[in-house]
């Protein structure tokens, strides 16, 4: 696929929703122009829903849940409807690829390994939904004890615009394979790919309901459906701050929530480390996706030994790397919107102006158009661990650097945020990576590594302000379902 598709792609399109297996407009007849994150230009439009329109996709979700074909259909025969999305998928691949790149500013190399992390989702929870069970449990003599793994019903999955169809396909892979129903709002700054995949579910032969989509901003659509009383469980991804006012909400009804709300996330580097295997990674891990990924190893640990002549490697890297449009597939492209330029430039802003050094800066492609919402790499050395650019998430391509002094200090210092997401640990000694992966407080560990492309496998999700509840692999379907347990008195 060339440039040319993702440039040219879903232009002037009027999006529509899909509720109850129909192209559906919002009921106000109010639209969300869809912006080129690359030029700032208005491409295509989406419909501005509000709890009218929530209130018909739940109500659609429901109905398909408890009368529908899809509340009898076998475990296996969901799991082919999921591999067969799957399938379609992976066909409409170019499409999907340019769509998410046009919409979200992403190069366009990372929205064609988006749609191979999405397309693998879909194969893994369809291959899992008739391999997970209850037990059978050894009760009073007379008795016999059993276990079943229900679905909880109508699941809302409020998803974030960094990697939307990879979030989209990790709720909705485990949500559907184990029987929920989906209603799904993407983020008004990322709804096309959410959109075009309802569709392929419906083409893939998915029941009506099954897999509804309602597009708006979040204090609408969003604040609407995680509060309906019709629905049963929440999953959301994104800013701790909405994760709290959606908790909020849906404690409103009791129901159960994942939450998945980014990180701080540190790789610690220690003086024996491969430095040539760990350098690549250490900035690949900021720079993938603009630094705008919940899992960006956004600090890097440095025993002492190795600071400088690591801080002067990672310095000659980030000066050489170029933002630029989506379709020129740059080092990073554009942040997501206005607000997200905005964040990055105050947060950097600040940080100078505090005192923190700039160890090198990459710089932005001068032909990539004044509109677009580029921002410079930044490299942050010798960074004070309490001073603000250290503690919250910036959600961009800036990296901070710390040293540290033993393996003490090391745990001391990854610690040292509210979060606890992923971290890396880079050393050849063995006992000490052992040590260090029990010691550090995230939800993923990567030893002489960091990131899987997509870790469709691997259960994912936070400690401490990263949020609860476990998303990926097998143990999502866990949280997309509750035990059922059944007791027979035979006598
Ligand atoms: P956000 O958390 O507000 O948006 C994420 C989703 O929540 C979107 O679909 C949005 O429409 C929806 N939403 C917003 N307010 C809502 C409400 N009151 N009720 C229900 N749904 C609501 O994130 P935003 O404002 O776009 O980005 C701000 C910051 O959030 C970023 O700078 C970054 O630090 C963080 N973030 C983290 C992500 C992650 O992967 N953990 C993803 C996106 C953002
Ligand atoms: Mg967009």
């Amino acid at each position: 696929m060339g440039q040319h598709l993702s440039r040219t792609v879903a232009e002037g399109r009027a999006f529509m929703q899909v509720i109850n297996g129909q192209p559906a407009d919002a009921m106000s007849g109010g639209r969300i122009d869809v912006v080129s994150p690359s030029d700032g230009k208005v491409f295509a439009s989406i419909p501005a829903a509000g709890a009218a329109d929530v209130d018909r996709a739940v109500k659609s979700s429901k109905k398909a849940f408890e009368e529908g074909p899809w509340s009898r259909m076998p475990a296996f025969e969901r799991g082919r409807l999921l591999t067969k999305l799957g399938q379609l998928i992976e066909k409409n691949g170019d499409e999907l690829a340019a769509l998410e790149s046009r919409d979200t500013g992403k190069p366009i190399r990372q929205g064609k390994a988006d749609v191979v992390a999405t397309m693998r989702y879909y194969e893994f929870y369809g291959g899992a939904a008739d391999k997970i069970h209850g037990d059978t449990i050894p009760f009073l003599d007379g008795y016999t004890a059993l276990t079943l793994r229900e679905p909880h019903g109508v699941v809302a999955g409020i998803i974030p615009w960094n990697y939307p169809m990879q979030i989209l396909a990790r709720v909705a892979g485990a949500a559907l394979a184990m029987g929920n129903t989906l209603v799904v709002k993407p983020a008004e700054d990322a709804s096309l790919t959410t959109i075009r995949i309802a569709e392929l579910a419906l083409e893939a032969g998915f029941p009506e309901g099954v897999f509804n989509v309602v597009t708006g901003y979040g204090r609408d659509a969003g604040a609407a459906l995680s509060a309906h009383p019709e629905i049963d469980y929440v999953t959301f991804t994104g800013s701790t701050m909405t994760g709290t006012a959606i908790q909020q909400a849906a404690a409103i009804n009791n129901r159960g929530v994942t939450m998945e709300l980014g990180g701080k996330s540190p790789q610690i580097v220690f003086a024996d480390a491969d430095l040539e295997k760990a350098l690549p990674v250490l900035v690949n891990a900021i720079i993938q996706n603009g630094g705008q990924t919940c899992s960006a190893g956004s600090r890097v640990l440095l025993e002492k030994p190795i600071y400088e002549t690591v801080a002067k490697e990672l310095a000659a890297r980030f000066g050489a790397l170029v933002a630029k449009p989506h379709d020129a597939d740059g080092d990073l492209g554009p942040m997501v919107n206005k607000k997200q330029q905005g964040q990055v430039r105050n947060l950097v802003a600040a940080a100078e102006e505090a005192g923190v050094s700039v160890l090198a800066r990459g710089s932005i492609d001068p032909t990539a158009p004044e509109a677009g919402f580029y921002v410079e790499p930044t490299l942050f050395g010798s960074v004070d661990p309490l001073a603000n650019i250290a503690q919250q998430e910036v959600f961009g391509p800036v990296l901070t650097l710390f040293a540290f002094d033993g393996e003490a200090e090391a745990v001391r210092l990854a610690n040292s945020t509210d979060y606890g997401l992923v971290a890396g640990i880079w050393t050849k000694d063995g006992a000490l990576q052992h040590r260090m992966a029990k010691r550090v407080r995230a939800g993923q560990v990567f030893v002489n590594g960091y990131g899987a492309g997509g870790g469709i496998e691997l259960p994912f999700g936070g400690f401490k302000k990263s949020g609860h509840g476990r998303e990926k692999g097998f143990e999502a379907l866990f949280d997309m379902s509750a035990t059922k347990t059944i007791v027979f008195n035979h006598g």
